[in-house]
């Protein structure tokens, strides 16, 4: 007998940066929630932070995706109608270090949620995949048919859920959405939700915005000397709320009866180079951030931006949120909550 027969939403890593912003639009959009985080790398204070938001409630459930005896015991309890899977670890550099971890954490966890949800016939799923399975691409923009390929542990991490989730559509009930995101920033216009990284950052917002701050001395801009417009790295930065937006888009066309796999670029369509992102920074917040040009970080590519059409078309989704937007609203978030959510 289930505790809760009412149909519920299980949103794994619902706690984090992207998953909490999700959060708000599914309570929004009428769904019930139950998040599993293990906290690994968020607070549970930023699910107590959204149902202030939406003065709605959800439920929270501490556990880990590699344990198959708590997704089994949830998986019990509530009446579930899709999987939206955010659990995961994220940080290149660190993938590069500690491989081992990643695959466990992100492939066998998947696993694991892939056999329980196929043992209590729940066969839908909207899955965050990253723009970093186009490996180093050879034309811009790019499209969901372009090649994939890893150059990390934590992309290969991406790529063989992504060939797993395929692999499982043999069964003709599963319906798999695979929303590849570009890179998004920014944060919830109220300022009590946003990205809280637990370390030095690593990626160029939260950095900038701890410079800003003062918490950190000053940005390395990493080369500039790309064939881009000033040399700079050139990146399709997403605003985090037009993002999770398409997640309850995804779910629809799930729901609207499209089964198998169904892959879609989260992204605005639009590049930024590292300068035109500080001087926005500067400009919109009339704040200074300091910055030197260092030597380019291994790895990085010189542009990288979406096309968003097959996202547009099929979800009926359009970004809304301008660069101006992402720097004001990350601003907000960090000048509010200084130390994060600690
Ligand atoms: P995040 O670290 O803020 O959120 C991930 C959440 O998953 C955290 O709350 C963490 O505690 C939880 N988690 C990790 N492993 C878990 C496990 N084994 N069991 C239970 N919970 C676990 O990261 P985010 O930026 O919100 O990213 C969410 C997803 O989107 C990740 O899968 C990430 O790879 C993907 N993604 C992120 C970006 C980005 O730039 N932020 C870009 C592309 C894809
Ligand atoms: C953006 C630009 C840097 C920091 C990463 C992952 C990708 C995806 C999104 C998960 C680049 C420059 C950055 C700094 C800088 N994540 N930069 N100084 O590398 O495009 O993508 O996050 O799936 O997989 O690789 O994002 O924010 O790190 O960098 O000059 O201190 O800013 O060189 O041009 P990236 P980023």
């Amino acid at each position: 007998m289930r505790s809760y027969d009412k149909a519920h939403l299980l949103i794994t890593g619902g706690a984090g940066y992207i998953g909490s912003h999700a959060c708000i639009e599914f309570l929004n959009a009428g769904y019930d929630i139950v998040v599993i985080d293990n906290l690994c790398n968020s607070s549970q204070e930023s699910l107590n932070r959204v149902q202030k938001i939406t003065n709605k409630s959800l439920k929270f459930v501490y556990g880990d995706i590699c344990d198959v005896k708590i997704l089994k015991k949830i998986f019990s309890e509530y009446n579930f109608e899709a999987v939206i899977h955010f659990a995961g670890l994220k940080a290149v550099g660190q993938s590069v270090n500690k491989p081992i971890e990643y695959f466990n954490n992100n492939i066998i966890g998947t696993i694991h949620l892939l056999q329980v949800m196929q043992e209590s016939n729940v066969k839908k799923i909207v899955f965050s995949s990253s723009a970093t399975v186009y490996g180093k691409p050879e034309k811009l923009p790019i499209k969901e048919t372009f090649p994939r390929s890893a150059t990390n542990p934590y992309g290969r991490t991406k790529l063989i859920i992504e060939d797993m989730l395929k692999d499982i559509c043999v069964d003709k009930l599963w319906h798999v959405a695979l929303l590849r995101y570009f890179n998004p920033v920014g944060a919830h216009s109220s300022g009590l939700i946003g990205e809280d990284p637990r370390d030095i950052p690593n990626n160029l917002l939260p950095y900038v915005s701890q410079v800003a701050l003062g918490k950190l001395k000053r940005l390395s801009v990493y080369g500039n000397d790309y064939p881009t417009i000033d040399g700079t790295g050139v990146r399709d930065y997403i605003h985090v709320v037009d993002l999770v937006k398409a997640h309850v888009k995804a779910l629809e066309y799930l729901n609207a009866g499209n089964a198998g796999i169904h892959a879609w670029n989260l992204g605005v369509g639009k590049g930024y180079s590292v300068l035109q992102v500080v001087d926005a920074f500067e400009r919109l917040n009339k704040i200074k951030v300091p910055y030197e040009i260092t030597a380019r970080r291994k790895g990085d590519v010189a542009e990288c931006y979406a096309d968003p059409t097959k996202a547009n078309n099929e979800l009926i989704w359009q970004t809304e949120k301008t660069l101006e937007d992402m720097m004001v609203d990350s601003w907000r978030w960090q000048v509010n909550n200084p130390t994060g959510y600690s």
